[in-house]
């Protein structure tokens, strides 16, 4: 039977529709790239931003008190079914890769490492399968997270230690010896802390890094997709640039400045601090959104 024009017409969009989503799926898959939002995009979402207000200080106090009960809430109600692994984290970090030939005998030495705000390990497992030189210590303050951890089937003494430890109080130095760490990485962490709190979590976090020790940082920049959603639905506000979700969970985004002189004000030097803007797209609705990170590198002095 012939196709009508309009039936053809259809099907000659959905094959182009699909292209693009196929194009754009593809550029998923290339390496991260500098922020390339466009000036109108950015535009548009400081406007968005400006306009909102932060909700009663009574509120922002409760969920800002309550961060810790509310994360292990979300670790009981999603368990290990939220977060994906997160296998780039090494493609964007090469040092855990570590050097050959740097311990004794000419051997490879132990690189001994921590990840912040582990939630339920999708970092630490994936890493420590493929360096079988790495050490990994693991913690979170949501003790449904840390358990879950300690039940995976990589779970390994020796390989890894996971504990409970709020980065804002708890010394590190309790667990882990003074100075004495090669590599931590906090991805996704700080943005879940208060801005009056993070001072003392990257001290902490310095205590426990070795002189010349790096700390590899991602998380959420200003003006990203996520920021301009939460200022589009008020009422999700508690300071600049921090917000509450559903959940009772907190998001903070980042502005290069102020994540540099956060780290620089403790002594570490800055190798690399850029935005990086990633398109995703949700098939569904097939609307693509830009999402904007920061990913840095400090080095300990
Ligand atoms: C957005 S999740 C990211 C989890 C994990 N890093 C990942 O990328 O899959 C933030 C994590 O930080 C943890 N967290 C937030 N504030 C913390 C604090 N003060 N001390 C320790 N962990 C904290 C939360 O419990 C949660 O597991």
């Amino acid at each position: 039977m012939e196709q009508s024009q309009e039936q053809q017409q259809q099907q000659q969009q959905k094959q182009s529709d699909l292209s693009s989503i196929e194009a754009r799926q593809q550029k998923l898959l290339q390496p991260l790239e500098q922020s390339v939002i466009t000036p109108e995009k950015l535009e548009y979402a400081k406007q968005i931003i400006e306009k909102d207000k932060a909700i009663k200080p009574f509120w922002v106090n409760k969920y800002k008190n309550e961060a810790a009960k509310n994360w292990d809430r979300f670790y009981k109600r999603n368990e290990t079914r939220f977060y994906k692994d997160r296998h780039w984290i090494e493609r964007e970090f090469t040092v855990y890769k570590g050097k050959d030939g740097e311990g004794e005998d000419n051997q490879p030495r132990t690189l001994n490492c921590l990840e912040v705000g582990c939630g339920v390990g999708n970092f630490i497992f994936p890493v420590l399968e493929r360096n079988p030189n790495l050490f990994m210590y693991a913690c979170d303050f949501a003790p449904h997270a840390i358990e879950l951890v300690k039940q995976h089937e990589d779970y390994k003494q020796g390989r890894c230690s996971a504990f409970v430890c709020d980065l804002t109080k708890d010394p590190l130095t309790d667990t882990i010896a003074k100075d004495s760490l090669d590599v931590v990485s906090s991805i996704f962490v700080l943005s879940a802390i208060p801005v009056e709190k993070l001072e003392s979590a990257v001290k902490n976090i310095k205590e426990v890094m070795k002189p010349g020790g790096m700390l590899c940082f991602r998380d959420y920049a200003v003006y990203d997709a996520a920021q301009v959603k939460f200022s589009s639905n008020p009422g999700h506000m508690l300071d600049k640039n921090l917000y509450v979700r559903q959940d009772g969970t907190m998001s903070l985004f980042f502005s290069i400045n102020q994540i540099k002189e956060l780290f620089e004000k403790e002594g570490f030097t800055t190798v690399e601090c850029d935005y990086v803007h990633r398109e995703t797209i949700n098939r569904a609705m097939d609307i693509s959104i830009d999402r904007r990170f920061l990913q840095a590198k400090f080095i300990k002095q």
